[in-house]
């Protein structure tokens, strides 16, 4: 027999958080305060890109054991756990922005029954578990922390297969309750007191934010030396310590995540007296690659952009999602809007010229993108792009040079077209 659960939030996390547990045969209610999204959501329609969402959201709506309401009153009345899945942004000084949570907590506080257990799934600095107590003010209630892992584009696989599960509870009863609803799951858990899981998921995206940063700066060392960095990386990844995952030399990194976790880490340690100028590194060696990678495709211009047409491929921050936030290749876009150039794009998820670079023409293909364009940069790493017509692609440009920042392209099939290519960490 399943729980009741409320999930509060029907964003990247609440949503695959609910239809999964529905998934699992739990009944959910999933409250959102956006009344479009709601009412899509009822639909059986998904507001995001997202593998295999879309099939759990219509089964979840057959089987009736997911529902969808506006505001947080209906949906935890009667719900025996209450997941937190509300934007943390990051705030002026670094830290993360806790004013949805508190809100969250507050709206929810006078209809939770007794012996509730509310869960953070929401990305929180340590000592949040404490702050939403404070803000529920509720002593019948639990409240524990299971910090969320997945990855946009792959969401729903890594909710039912992750590597691990976290929670974080000072009440051993009140964790068991939250493993118990993951029964299936294969994956080791981890119980452990608040303000470690909170460290867990910070720690774990500062590190991956490191790989990404290190890789790129031995991109840099690659091209001054004449090395190529996916061979580099390659004979690293074998070393079992160090893993092929996450060695990808890229535009920079980007994301939801990142880019917040890592200043309100930062802002953690400071806050703590620790100042993590090695974190401090990883996000400097970042913007230097959005501007690395600019200045890459400024020279394969022939020195200026000024008035030149850019083909680019791809606007989000990584293949397979349609997020936007914080994308790299926004980044770049934005550079080379600054420096006069025109911009024509394509990303197979995005129809309208997104905030910030609104400049922009969005095409309707990759092809249309090209016309008349003296570069092509390459900046998400899409599958389709590696398929596409060369000899068509040669024949739409008025100049052949090729900046591929996610080196997915085939080198030698362009050079053999007259193309100008260049990769990222290989000269
Ligand atoms: N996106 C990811 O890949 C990812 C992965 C792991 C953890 N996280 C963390 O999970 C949290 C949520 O991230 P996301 O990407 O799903 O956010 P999101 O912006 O996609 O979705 C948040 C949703 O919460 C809703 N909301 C805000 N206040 C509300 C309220 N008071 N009541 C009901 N709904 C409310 C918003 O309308 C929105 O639909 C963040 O802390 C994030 O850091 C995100």
């Amino acid at each position: 027999m399943g729980s009741k659960i409320a999930v509060i939030g029907t964003g990247y996390v609440g949503l695959t958080t609910g239809t999964c547990f529905a998934h699992l045969g739990h009944d959910v209610i999933c409250a959102d305060i956006d009344e479009a999204k709601v009412e899509r959501l009822r639909e059986g329609e998904l507001p995001i890109v997202e593998n295999g969402l879309g099939e759990l959201l219509r089964e979840g709506l057959r089987s009736k054991r997911l529902q969808f309401v506006v505001g947080s009153e209906e949906a935890v009345a009667d719900a025996e756990f209450v997941y937190l899945c509300v934007p943390t942004p990051q705030g002026l000084d670094g830290s993360a922005d806790l004013s949805y949570i508190e809100a969250a907590a507050m709206q929810i506080a006078p209809f939770l029954t007794p012996g509730t257990v509310v869960v953070n799934k929401s990305t929180v600095p340590v000592g949040s578990t404490r702050f939403v107590e404070q803000a529920l003010g509720r002593s019948d209630v639990h409240v524990v922390s299971n910090p969320e892992f997945l990855r946009e584009g792959s969401a729903v696989h890594d909710f039912l297969n992750p590597d691990r599960v976290v929670i974080g509870s000072d009440d051993q009863s009140a964790a068991i309750r939250v493993a118990s609803l993951y029964l299936g799951i294969p994956a080791p858990f981890m119980v452990t007191n608040p303000a470690s899981a909170e460290t867990i998921k910070y720690a774990s995206n500062a590190f991956l934010a490191t790989k990404l940063s290190f890789v790129n700066a031995i991109a840099a060392v690659c091209e001054a030396v004449g090395a190529d960095v996916n061979d580099v990386v390659l004979g690293m990844g074998y070393d079992k310590r160090i893993g092929h995952e996450f060695l990808r030399p890229g535009p920079g990194w980007g994301g939801s995540c990142f880019p917040k976790d890592s200043k309100a880490l930062i802002h953690i340690a400071e806050e703590a007296g620790y100042a993590f100028d090695l974190l401090e590194g990883v996000i400097t060696v970042n913007l230097e690659q959005f501007d690395r990678v600019t200045d890459k495709i400024v020279r394969m211009a022939g020195g200026s952009v000024e008035g030149a047409t850019i083909a680019v491929w791809g606007l989000t921050f990584k293949a397979n999602t349609d997020d936007l936030r914080d994308s790299p290749a926004l980044e770049i876009v934005k550079r080379l809007l600054a420096k006069g150039a025109r911009v024509q794009a394509y990303d197979p998820t995005v129809t309208e010229p997104p905030r910030g670079v609104e400049a922009i023409e969005v095409c309707g293909d990759a092809y249309a993108a090209c016309e008349g364009a003296t570069v092509l940069a390459v900046l998400t790493e899409w599958d389709e792009f590696k398929w596409l017509d060369l000899d068509k692609t040669a024949g739409l440009m008025t100049g052949l040079g090729v900046v591929d920042c996610r080196n997915l392209l085939d080198r030698s099939a362009l050079v053999q077209r007259g193309f100008d290519y260049e990769g990222i960490g290989r000269a």
